[in-house]
């Protein structure tokens, strides 16, 4: 038996903001930002948490796939950006839903949380512990950037991307293999340090800005480049596949450079790369789900298509999921 995304939908912020906008008040620039990062624009959402963002595209998922509130027996939402430390978001989001019939949690892995959620999922609904898991990728990153730092403020955007993990009808389609790793030594060098048990929340902590991510760009930059290129290759070659018969390779949106060493390391062709990073930014957990969301409602991932979502995040947490696009409905 194998799983699959029977449904899936996103939603970002309406409020746009370009590199021009950042400009105003940083000392940086469109040029700087597009060449280091290939950012061009982002959503910030205005106001509401991470729950808020993943609502309306749940609503929209579950619309889709022709299910109600009491069709959904599990959530998972992947977030570093929770509504709360408790509650979990995912109690929250079953809560706003009415999920009467469903449990979950939430899963922190930074920007691998949807492909560790999925893989989760995945697992649940092939062993039958679950029926129809509402999978979330959800950031809203705005409430943990510090907006004075240019080095992390033309980054991040918020968004969500949801799906329905579930059955499939054809056991040739689906979720089909993974990857997952972690390496705690790589937290040094990305992190929200303050707000927790390590460092509760004091006058301190806000006054030496530590509830904002700290970012040393270079050493992740390094290890993304190895880390999401190693993973991808590898599932690659132990499913026998190539430029020929990979029909997408999904990435992490956290910068184009890393995207394109990936790709270029799995000698695909460039048109077969989902990139929207001009567009939203990183929205952490959110990337993965909405690119793959977009493709689909621009037609342009098909039925038995065959995918690789591949990522590497804060930890350092990294992975790749290869499966076959079903547009089945149940
Ligand atoms: O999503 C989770 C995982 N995260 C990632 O994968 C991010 C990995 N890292 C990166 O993508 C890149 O390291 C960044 C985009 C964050 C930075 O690019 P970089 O090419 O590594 O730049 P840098 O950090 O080495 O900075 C180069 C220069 C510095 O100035 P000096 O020291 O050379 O004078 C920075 O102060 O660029 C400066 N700089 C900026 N200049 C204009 C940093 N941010 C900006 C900015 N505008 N926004």
């Amino acid at each position: 038996m194998s799983a699959t995304i029977t449904s899936i939908a996103h939603y970002l912020p309406p409020d746009v903001y370009p590199n021009s906008y950042i400009e105003e008040y940083l000392d940086t620039n469109h040029e700087w930002i597009m060449t280091r990062s290939g950012i061009a624009e982002r959503r910030f959402a205005k106001d509401g948490a991470t729950s808020d963002l993943i609502v309306p595209a749940a609503k929209e998922a579950m619309e889709k796939a022709g299910y109600g509130p009491e069709d959904i027996d599990c959530v998972i939402v992947a977030t570093v950006t929770p509504d709360h430390a408790f509650p979990s978001t995912a109690c929250v989001v079953q809560n706003k839903l009415g999920l009467k019939n469903a449990w979950g949690y939430d899963i922190s892995a930074a920007c691998s949380g949807f492909i560790f959620a999925f893989v989760t999922a995945a697992k649940l609904v092939e062993s039958g512990a679950a029926k129809r898991v509402l999978l979330c990728g959800a950031d809203k990153m705005t409430s943990v950037m510090n907006m004075q730092d240019r080095a992390q403020a033309v980054l991040f955007g918020d968004g969500a991307g949801v799906c329905i993990v579930e059955k499939s009808d054809d056991p040739e389609l689906g979720f089909k293999d993974f990857i997952t790793h972690i390496d705690g030594d790589g937290g040094q060098y990305l992190h929200k340090i303050a707000g927790g048990s390590f460092k509760p929340s004091s006058e301190e902590t806000v006054a030496n800005k530590e509830h904002y991510i700290f970012q040393d760009g270079q050493p992740v930059f390094k290890a993304a480049v190895k880390g999401m290129a190693d993973v991808s290759v590898e599932i690659m070659e132990r499913n026998g596949l190539n430029n020929e018969t990979i029909d997408w390779l999904v990435p992490h949106q956290a910068n184009l450079r890393i995207i394109t060493a990936t790709a270029k390391r799995m000698g695909l062709d460039p048109e077969k790369v989902m990139i929207n990073i001009e567009k939203y930014g990183n929205t952490t957990a959110g990337t993965i789900p909405i690119c793959l969301s977009e493709w689909s409602q621009k037609g342009d991932l098909k039925h038995g298509q065959n995918v690789i979502l591949s990522s590497f995040g804060a930890g350092f947490t990294w992975g790749s999921i290869y499966m076959r696009w079903n547009t089945n409905k149940k």
